[in-house]
Protein backbone atom coordinates (compact mmCIF):
# COMPACT_ATOMS: atom_id res chain seq x y z
CA UNK A 1 0.00 0.00 0.00
CA UNK A 2 1.02 3.27 -0.92
CA UNK A 3 1.93 6.00 1.77
CA UNK A 4 1.28 9.38 1.31
CA UNK A 5 2.17 12.33 3.08
CA UNK A 6 0.84 16.19 2.71
CA UNK A 7 0.77 19.63 4.88
CA UNK A 8 -0.58 22.82 5.09
CA UNK A 9 0.79 25.81 6.65
CA UNK A 10 -1.63 27.23 9.25
CA UNK A 11 0.42 30.82 8.22
CA UNK A 12 -2.87 33.36 8.69
CA UNK A 13 -6.40 33.20 10.54
CA UNK A 14 -8.44 33.56 7.31
CA UNK A 15 -7.99 29.86 6.77
CA UNK A 16 -8.19 28.05 3.71
CA UNK A 17 -8.89 29.38 0.09
CA UNK A 18 -10.65 28.17 -2.74
CA UNK A 19 -7.19 27.11 -4.12
CA UNK A 20 -6.12 25.32 -0.90
CA UNK A 21 -9.12 23.33 -1.30
CA UNK A 22 -8.64 22.35 -5.39
CA UNK A 23 -5.31 22.26 -5.15
CA UNK A 24 -5.00 20.27 -2.34
CA UNK A 25 -7.25 19.41 0.53
CA UNK A 26 -9.58 17.65 -2.48
CA UNK A 27 -6.82 15.64 -3.42
CA UNK A 28 -5.78 14.89 0.28
CA UNK A 29 -9.60 13.39 0.87
CA UNK A 30 -9.13 11.23 -2.62
CA UNK A 31 -6.54 9.42 -0.89
CA UNK A 32 -7.89 8.85 1.69
CA UNK A 33 -9.25 5.51 1.01
CA UNK A 34 -6.61 4.57 -1.39
CA UNK A 35 -3.69 4.31 0.85
CA UNK A 36 -1.60 5.03 3.93
CA UNK A 37 -1.92 8.92 4.44
CA UNK A 38 -0.02 11.59 6.56
CA UNK A 39 -1.45 14.81 6.90
CA UNK A 40 0.13 17.33 9.14
CA UNK A 41 -0.87 21.11 10.33
CA UNK A 42 2.74 22.45 9.63
CA UNK A 43 2.52 24.88 12.17
CA UNK A 44 6.49 25.50 12.62
CA UNK A 45 6.32 26.68 9.06
CA UNK A 46 3.94 29.71 10.13
CA UNK A 47 7.15 30.87 12.22
CA UNK A 48 8.52 33.00 9.97
CA UNK A 49 5.56 34.94 9.09
CA UNK A 50 3.37 34.96 12.27
CA UNK A 51 5.20 36.37 15.46
CA UNK A 52 2.13 36.55 17.90
CA UNK A 53 1.93 33.15 20.09
CA UNK A 54 -1.64 32.95 20.40
CA UNK A 55 -2.32 33.71 16.71
CA UNK A 56 -0.11 30.68 16.24
CA UNK A 57 -1.94 28.92 18.22
CA UNK A 58 -5.28 30.28 17.37
CA UNK A 59 -4.04 29.68 13.33
CA UNK A 60 -3.09 25.74 14.13
CA UNK A 61 -6.40 24.92 15.42
CA UNK A 62 -8.26 26.61 12.81
CA UNK A 63 -6.91 25.16 9.79
CA UNK A 64 -7.35 21.45 11.98
CA UNK A 65 -10.65 22.16 12.46
CA UNK A 66 -11.19 23.18 8.99
CA UNK A 67 -9.41 20.03 7.55
CA UNK A 68 -11.71 17.89 10.02
CA UNK A 69 -14.98 19.86 8.51
CA UNK A 70 -13.83 19.11 4.56
CA UNK A 71 -13.72 15.31 5.88
CA UNK A 72 -10.11 14.75 6.81
CA UNK A 73 -11.07 11.19 8.91
CA UNK A 74 -8.83 10.72 11.87
CA UNK A 75 -9.63 6.63 11.44
CA UNK A 76 -8.42 6.36 7.77
CA UNK A 77 -5.64 8.48 7.89
CA UNK A 78 -2.55 10.19 10.56
CA UNK A 79 -3.84 13.66 11.10
CA UNK A 80 -1.44 15.61 13.39
CA UNK A 81 -0.12 18.74 14.27
CA UNK A 82 4.23 19.43 13.29
CA UNK A 83 4.91 20.78 16.27
CA UNK A 84 3.53 17.70 18.29
CA UNK A 85 6.55 15.59 16.50
CA UNK A 86 10.10 16.62 18.20
CA UNK A 87 11.73 14.49 15.42
CA UNK A 88 11.31 16.50 12.74
CA UNK A 89 13.27 19.56 13.62
CA UNK A 90 15.91 16.96 14.90
CA UNK A 91 15.80 15.96 11.19
CA UNK A 92 15.94 19.13 10.23
CA UNK A 93 19.56 19.45 11.94
CA UNK A 94 20.54 16.53 10.36
CA UNK A 95 19.12 17.39 6.58
CA UNK A 96 21.34 20.74 6.88
CA UNK A 97 24.15 18.34 5.86
CA UNK A 98 22.79 17.23 2.32
CA UNK A 99 21.75 20.50 0.84
CA UNK A 100 24.35 23.53 -0.38
CA UNK A 101 23.94 27.30 0.02
CA UNK A 102 23.24 27.11 -3.53
CA UNK A 103 20.92 24.82 -4.05
CA UNK A 104 18.58 26.58 -1.34
CA UNK A 105 19.25 29.82 -3.21
CA UNK A 106 17.68 28.91 -5.85
CA UNK A 107 14.51 28.16 -4.20
CA UNK A 108 11.83 30.79 -5.20
CA UNK A 109 10.75 32.08 -1.63
CA UNK A 110 14.21 33.45 -1.57
CA UNK A 111 14.26 34.49 -4.91
CA UNK A 112 10.76 36.49 -4.85
CA UNK A 113 12.73 38.07 -1.41
CA UNK A 114 15.45 39.31 -3.98
CA UNK A 115 13.09 40.31 -6.55
CA UNK A 116 11.12 42.77 -3.95
CA UNK A 117 14.25 44.15 -3.13
CA UNK A 118 14.65 42.71 0.02
CA UNK A 119 18.54 43.02 1.33
CA UNK A 120 19.72 39.46 1.31
CA UNK A 121 21.46 39.55 4.87
CA UNK A 122 17.75 40.26 6.46
CA UNK A 123 16.33 37.22 5.23
CA UNK A 124 14.99 35.02 8.08
CA UNK A 125 16.79 31.78 8.22
CA UNK A 126 13.32 30.42 8.85
CA UNK A 127 12.21 31.03 5.19
CA UNK A 128 15.65 30.78 4.13
CA UNK A 129 15.85 27.15 5.45
CA UNK A 130 12.35 26.39 4.97
CA UNK A 131 12.56 23.24 2.13
CA UNK A 132 15.18 21.61 4.67
CA UNK A 133 12.30 21.76 7.38
CA UNK A 134 9.76 20.57 4.75
CA UNK A 135 12.20 17.73 3.40
CA UNK A 136 12.29 16.94 7.13
CA UNK A 137 8.47 16.44 7.19
CA UNK A 138 8.48 14.38 4.21
CA UNK A 139 11.73 12.36 4.78
CA UNK A 140 10.85 11.40 8.48
CA UNK A 141 7.72 9.31 7.42
CA UNK A 142 8.94 7.60 4.24
CA UNK A 143 5.81 8.41 2.03
CA UNK A 144 5.97 7.37 -1.86
CA UNK A 145 3.68 10.38 -2.75
CA UNK A 146 3.49 14.25 -1.94
CA UNK A 147 -0.34 15.87 -3.26
CA UNK A 148 0.14 19.56 -3.64
CA UNK A 149 0.06 22.29 -5.62
CA UNK A 150 2.49 23.46 -7.94
CA UNK A 151 3.96 26.25 -5.78
CA UNK A 152 5.05 23.31 -3.94
CA UNK A 153 6.86 21.52 -6.69
CA UNK A 154 10.06 22.71 -6.20
CA UNK A 155 10.17 21.94 -2.42
CA UNK A 156 9.28 18.50 -2.78
CA UNK A 157 12.06 18.27 -5.93
CA UNK A 158 14.78 19.78 -3.12
CA UNK A 159 13.49 17.04 -0.76
CA UNK A 160 14.25 14.24 -3.24
CA UNK A 161 17.97 15.94 -3.63
CA UNK A 162 18.61 15.90 -0.23
CA UNK A 163 17.15 12.19 0.38
CA UNK A 164 19.17 10.78 -2.44
CA UNK A 165 22.33 13.07 -1.20
CA UNK A 166 21.83 10.98 2.45
CA UNK A 167 21.14 8.09 1.07
CA UNK A 168 24.14 8.12 -1.20
CA UNK A 169 25.95 8.29 1.89
CA UNK A 170 25.00 6.70 4.47
CA UNK A 171 22.52 3.74 2.34
CA UNK A 172 19.18 3.47 0.90
CA UNK A 173 16.95 4.35 4.40
CA UNK A 174 15.08 7.33 3.24
CA UNK A 175 11.97 6.26 0.55
CA UNK A 176 12.65 9.24 -2.60
CA UNK A 177 8.62 10.20 -2.65
CA UNK A 178 7.26 11.18 -6.51
CA UNK A 179 5.28 14.59 -6.79
CA UNK A 180 1.75 14.06 -7.39
CA UNK A 181 0.16 17.36 -8.94
CA UNK A 182 -3.17 17.47 -10.62
CA UNK A 183 -2.89 18.89 -13.68
CA UNK A 184 -5.84 21.36 -14.38
CA UNK A 185 -6.02 22.51 -10.57
CA UNK A 186 -2.35 22.77 -9.41
CA UNK A 187 -2.52 26.11 -10.17
CA UNK A 188 -5.76 28.03 -8.96
CA UNK A 189 -5.81 31.64 -10.14
CA UNK A 190 -6.44 34.31 -7.50
CA UNK A 191 -9.33 37.00 -8.11
CA UNK A 192 -7.14 38.95 -10.08
CA UNK A 193 -7.22 36.03 -12.68
CA UNK A 194 -3.49 35.89 -13.30
CA UNK A 195 -1.55 35.15 -10.08
CA UNK A 196 -1.98 31.85 -8.24
CA UNK A 197 -4.66 32.87 -5.34
CA UNK A 198 -2.97 33.10 -2.32
CA UNK A 199 -3.26 34.67 0.96
CA UNK A 200 -0.58 36.49 1.13
CA UNK A 201 -1.24 38.54 -1.73
CA UNK A 202 -4.92 39.23 -0.68
CA UNK A 203 -6.86 37.70 -3.80
CA UNK A 204 -8.20 34.70 -2.10
CA UNK A 205 -11.89 33.43 -1.50
CA UNK A 206 -11.40 32.12 1.94
CA UNK A 207 -14.03 29.27 2.21
CA UNK A 208 -14.70 29.72 5.88
CA UNK A 209 -15.08 33.81 5.85
CA UNK A 210 -18.39 35.30 6.30
CA UNK A 211 -20.83 36.03 3.71
CA UNK A 212 -19.56 39.57 3.27
CA UNK A 213 -16.17 38.63 3.09
CA UNK A 214 -16.70 35.56 0.54
CA UNK A 215 -19.14 38.22 -1.44
CA UNK A 216 -16.45 41.06 -1.47
CA UNK A 217 -14.16 38.99 -2.53
CA UNK A 218 -16.56 37.73 -5.09
CA UNK A 219 -17.66 41.08 -6.43
CA UNK A 220 -14.22 42.39 -7.04
CA UNK A 221 -13.02 39.66 -9.24
CA UNK A 222 -11.41 40.70 -12.45
CA UNK A 223 -13.04 39.94 -15.56
CA UNK A 224 -12.13 40.54 -19.05
CA UNK A 225 -10.48 43.67 -18.91
CA UNK A 226 -11.23 44.63 -22.58
CA UNK A 227 -14.89 44.25 -21.89
CA UNK A 228 -16.52 47.59 -21.16
CA UNK A 229 -20.16 47.43 -20.98
CA UNK A 230 -21.91 44.09 -20.46
CA UNK A 231 -23.42 43.94 -24.48
CA UNK A 232 -19.70 44.04 -25.39
CA UNK A 233 -18.51 40.03 -26.39
CA UNK A 234 -15.96 38.80 -23.70
CA UNK A 235 -13.36 36.33 -23.60
CA UNK A 236 -14.47 33.37 -21.29
CA UNK A 237 -10.98 32.30 -21.48
CA UNK A 238 -9.94 35.58 -19.75
CA UNK A 239 -12.83 35.70 -16.92
CA UNK A 240 -11.74 33.18 -14.17
CA UNK A 241 -15.55 33.23 -12.92
CA UNK A 242 -15.98 30.41 -15.34
CA UNK A 243 -12.47 28.53 -14.43
CA UNK A 244 -14.27 29.06 -10.87
CA UNK A 245 -17.78 27.20 -11.60
CA UNK A 246 -15.85 24.35 -13.35
CA UNK A 247 -14.19 23.31 -10.64
CA UNK A 248 -17.22 23.41 -7.91
CA UNK A 249 -19.09 21.31 -10.70
CA UNK A 250 -21.33 23.77 -12.27
CA UNK A 251 -23.98 21.96 -14.36
CA UNK A 252 -22.12 21.81 -18.20
CA UNK A 253 -24.50 22.58 -20.20
CA UNK A 254 -25.61 25.71 -18.28
CA UNK A 255 -21.88 26.55 -17.85
CA UNK A 256 -21.59 26.32 -21.82
CA UNK A 257 -24.65 28.10 -22.58
CA UNK A 258 -23.29 31.22 -20.40
CA UNK A 259 -19.83 31.19 -22.08
CA UNK A 260 -21.67 31.64 -25.22
CA UNK A 261 -23.72 34.70 -23.82
CA UNK A 262 -20.39 35.82 -22.50
CA UNK A 263 -19.21 35.90 -26.11
CA UNK A 264 -22.12 37.50 -27.70
CA UNK A 265 -22.92 40.19 -24.89
CA UNK A 266 -25.47 39.59 -23.22
CA UNK A 267 -24.60 38.51 -19.76
CA UNK A 268 -23.17 40.81 -17.63
CA UNK A 269 -20.30 40.64 -15.09
CA UNK A 270 -22.30 41.36 -12.37
CA UNK A 271 -25.04 38.41 -13.14
CA UNK A 272 -22.19 35.93 -13.51
CA UNK A 273 -20.53 37.17 -10.07
CA UNK A 274 -23.29 36.11 -8.56
CA UNK A 275 -23.67 32.81 -9.98
CA UNK A 276 -20.38 32.38 -8.52
CA UNK A 277 -21.12 33.47 -5.48
CA UNK A 278 -24.16 31.61 -5.21
CA UNK A 279 -22.57 28.40 -5.87
CA UNK A 280 -19.91 28.86 -3.75
CA UNK A 281 -22.17 29.04 -1.27
CA UNK A 282 -24.21 25.75 -2.37
CA UNK A 283 -20.99 23.70 -2.89
CA UNK A 284 -19.22 24.66 0.67
CA UNK A 285 -22.34 25.28 2.52
CA UNK A 286 -22.15 21.29 4.49
CA UNK A 287 -18.09 22.17 5.08
CA UNK A 288 -18.99 25.44 6.74
CA UNK A 289 -21.94 24.22 8.95
CA UNK A 290 -19.51 20.90 9.99
CA UNK A 291 -16.96 23.75 11.41
CA UNK A 292 -19.32 25.38 13.28
CA UNK A 293 -20.47 22.16 14.47
CA UNK A 294 -16.64 20.66 15.77
CA UNK A 295 -16.16 24.51 16.96
CA UNK A 296 -18.34 23.86 19.90
CA UNK A 297 -16.46 20.70 20.73
CA UNK A 298 -12.93 21.59 21.66
CA UNK A 299 -12.44 19.06 24.01
CA UNK A 300 -12.93 16.66 21.10
CA UNK A 301 -10.81 18.16 18.39
CA UNK A 302 -7.61 18.48 20.91
CA UNK A 303 -8.53 14.49 21.74
CA UNK A 304 -8.15 13.95 17.84
CA UNK A 305 -4.70 16.00 18.01
CA UNK A 306 -3.51 13.85 21.05
CA UNK A 307 -4.36 10.89 19.36
CA UNK A 308 -2.97 12.04 16.05
CA UNK A 309 0.46 13.06 17.44
CA UNK A 310 0.40 9.92 19.38
CA UNK A 311 0.31 8.14 16.09
CA UNK A 312 2.72 10.19 13.57
CA UNK A 313 5.48 9.63 16.57
CA UNK A 314 5.97 6.20 16.15
CA UNK A 315 6.59 6.22 12.84
CA UNK A 316 8.75 9.24 13.10
CA UNK A 317 10.88 7.96 16.21
CA UNK A 318 11.08 4.81 14.44
CA UNK A 319 12.63 6.55 11.41
CA UNK A 320 14.98 8.83 13.30
CA UNK A 321 16.49 5.87 15.25
CA UNK A 322 17.54 4.40 12.24
CA UNK A 323 18.72 7.44 10.66
CA UNK A 324 20.76 8.48 13.94
CA UNK A 325 22.28 4.81 13.98
CA UNK A 326 23.19 4.89 10.22
CA UNK A 327 24.60 8.33 11.14
CA UNK A 328 26.93 7.41 13.72
CA UNK A 329 24.81 9.77 16.60
CA UNK A 330 22.77 6.35 18.25
P1 LIG B 1 0.43 26.00 1.79
O1 LIG B 1 -0.07 26.10 3.17
O2 LIG B 1 0.90 27.26 1.16
O3 LIG B 1 -0.67 25.40 0.86
C1 LIG B 1 -1.32 24.18 1.17
C2 LIG B 1 -1.56 23.41 -0.10
O4 LIG B 1 -2.40 24.17 -0.98
C3 LIG B 1 -1.77 24.27 -2.26
N1 LIG B 1 -2.15 25.56 -2.87
C4 LIG B 1 -2.65 25.69 -4.09
N2 LIG B 1 -2.96 24.78 -5.04
C5 LIG B 1 -3.48 25.24 -6.19
N3 LIG B 1 -3.72 26.55 -6.45
C6 LIG B 1 -3.42 27.49 -5.52
N4 LIG B 1 -3.69 28.76 -5.79
C7 LIG B 1 -2.86 27.07 -4.28
N5 LIG B 1 -2.46 27.72 -3.17
C8 LIG B 1 -2.02 26.78 -2.32
C9 LIG B 1 -0.28 24.20 -1.95
O5 LIG B 1 0.47 23.84 -3.09
C10 LIG B 1 -0.26 23.13 -0.86
O6 LIG B 1 -0.30 21.85 -1.42
N6 LIG B 1 4.98 24.17 2.65
C11 LIG B 1 3.60 23.80 2.44
C12 LIG B 1 3.02 22.96 3.55
C13 LIG B 1 3.85 21.76 3.91
C14 LIG B 1 3.93 20.55 3.17
C15 LIG B 1 4.82 19.73 3.93
C16 LIG B 1 3.34 20.09 1.99
C17 LIG B 1 4.65 21.66 5.00
N7 LIG B 1 5.23 20.43 5.01
C18 LIG B 1 5.14 18.44 3.48
C19 LIG B 1 3.67 18.78 1.57
C20 LIG B 1 4.56 17.99 2.29
C21 LIG B 1 2.76 25.07 2.33
O7 LIG B 1 3.10 26.10 2.89
O8 LIG B 1 1.57 24.90 1.69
Amino acid sequence: MKRILSGITPSSAKGLHLGNYFGATKSHLEFQTKGECFYMIANIHSLNTVFNPKEVMANTLNIFTEYLAFGIDPKKTIFFVQSDIPSIPYLQTVLNNAVTLGELKRMHGYKDKLAKNVAQDSINMGLFCYPVLMSSDILLFKPNIIPVGEDQAQHVEICREMGRTFNNRYGNILIIPELYLKKDVARVKGIDGVRKMSKSLGNDIPVFGTEEEIKKQIMSITTDTARIHSSDPGDPQKNVCFDYLQLMEYDKIGLDVMKEKYQKGTVGDVKIKEIVFETFMQYFDKYRSKKKELQKNLDYIHTLRVEGAKKANLTADQTLKEILRAIGLN
